[in-house]
């Protein structure tokens, strides 16, 4: 098989990637492993910022986004026993949408059915090669079990931080920067009604806690955890509990118990690869980069990376122009690092370290700043609706 991109990962960033091609004029093919149904039914963040509704929107993938995601301008930070709000769109003109990502993958890979692209899901043993040649090459297996080539002009790794992109890179051309925090979140989502209609992240001695949501009758929260915590030792009711008193307070907000439909614990890590680039591969999304949850940036630095990927490969096919190909992984990560540091400062001010009483004084300190200062105010609200795209 030939292709002009092979696209290696269907997230959000590979299947961005292969609608933004396609509306250039640009052919791709999309390789996955998991099955469509895993990838549309995978619990994932779910906050957009301004510039990612406006790029779904943009090109023509955003109808039901629209229709069902939440529209947010504001987030309460709680502390101290009470909560203050952060106005974005008093501060920056700005919101954000609620819109779970297995959402955005539903409506993407709608979109591709719809075009007629090409897709292999299920597939196995993916490997890529000959990528300082002109005609580098992914090889796998379909879900029949045959063994398939593409031969590709590029390759984009969207594949994800376990994926086999990065490590097919030699050894020593990546520059590694890693921090790996000693907590985890136990995200659980319930069949409840939302507290109240936009998030609270609150900092507590117990530990951080997240209460977001995903439409009016489903709740969507974590809690700051060890990395190691066994998640059988968490029946429903502990979790409750435990959500309760890290609420606790003025207006505590009132919690209303309801079926726990889905639990997992999530990592907490900050990671960087420099370049995003080696011969014929790009690197895009959380194979290149993740950070902690905290800022809500994930799935949003995907389609950051992918905008500025797909606009470099329409001035190479369109107009000869490589440049913004050779460009590509420090156009990226000049935002990149942006949103790594607004996403570390969010978890340090936020979670209980070990480092005692006074480093907890300094963060209550911080957050009444952050939540009394207007600039201090405005610094978190444009960091959290989104840094303008590169
Ligand atoms: N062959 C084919 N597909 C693969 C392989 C492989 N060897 N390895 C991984 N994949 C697939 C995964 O199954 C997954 O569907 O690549 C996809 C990568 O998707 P994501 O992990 O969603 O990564 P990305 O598209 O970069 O989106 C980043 O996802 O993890 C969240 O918080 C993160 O919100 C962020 C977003
Ligand atoms: C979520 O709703 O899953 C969510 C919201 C905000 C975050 C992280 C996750 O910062």
């Amino acid at each position: 098989m030939r292709t002009q991109v092979g696209i290696i990962g269907a997230g959000p960033a590979g299947l961005m990637l292969a609608h933004l091609l396609h509306r250039s004029g640009i052919e791709s093919v999309v390789i996955e492993s998991r099955s469509r149904d895993y990838v549309e039914q995978r619990i994932r963040a779910g906050v957009l910022e301004q510039g990612t509704v406006d790029l779904l929107n943009e090109t023509g993938v955003g109808e039901r986004m629209q229709r069902q995601g939440l529209v947010h301008a504001g987030i309460d930070l709680r502390f101290g026993g009470r909560s203050r709000r952060i106005a974005f769109d008093e501060l920056t003109g700005k919101h954000v949408v609620v819109y779970g990502q297995h959402e955005v993958v539903k409506d993407l890979i709608a979109a591709r059915v719809r075009d007629g692209a090409q897709m292999f899901f299920d597939v196995t043993g993916t490997a890529v090669a000959d990528l300082e040649s002109d005609r580098p090459v992914v090889r796998f297996r379909d879900a029949n079990g045959e063994p398939v080539e593409l031969v590709c002009d590029f390759i984009a790794g969207c594949d994800g931080f376990h994926g086999i992109c990065r490590p097919a890179i030699p050894e020593g051309v990546l520059s590694v920067y890693d921090r790996i925090y000693p907590f985890a979140w136990l995200g659980i989502l319930a069949e409840s009604k939302p507290v109240q209609d936009e998030l609270i992240y609150a900092n507590h001695e117990r530990g951080f806690t997240l209460i977001s949501l995903r439409s009016p009758t489903i709740t969507r929260m974590y809690l700051q955890c060890d990395p190691e915590e066994n998640i059988d030792e968490w029946p429903d009711e502990r979790i409750w509990d435990e959500i309760r008193a890290r609420l606790a307070g003025e207006d505590a907000p009132d919690l209303v118990p309801g079926p726990v439909i889905q639990k997992g614990v999530t990592a907490m890590r900050s990671y960087v690869v420099e370049p995003m680039q080696y011969g014929k591969l790009f690197l895009a999304g959380d194979s290149a980069h993740i950070v902690p949850p905290t800022g809500a940036k994930g799935m949003n630095l995907a389609i950051a990376d992918v905008k500025v990927l797909a606009e470099a490969f329409d001035a190479f096919y369109g107009r000869g122009d490589s440049g913004r190909l050779a460009a590509y992984s420090e156009t990226c990560l000049r935002r990149i690092w942006k949103t790594q540091r607004f996403s570390w400062w969010m978890t340090s001010m936020l979670h209980r370290f070990e480092g005692g009483a006074f480093d907890h004084r300094v963060q209550l300190a911080e957050l009444d700043y952050v939540t009394t200062s207007r600039a201090a105010s405005t610094t978190l609200a444009e960091n959290y609706v989104g840094l303008p795209f590169e």
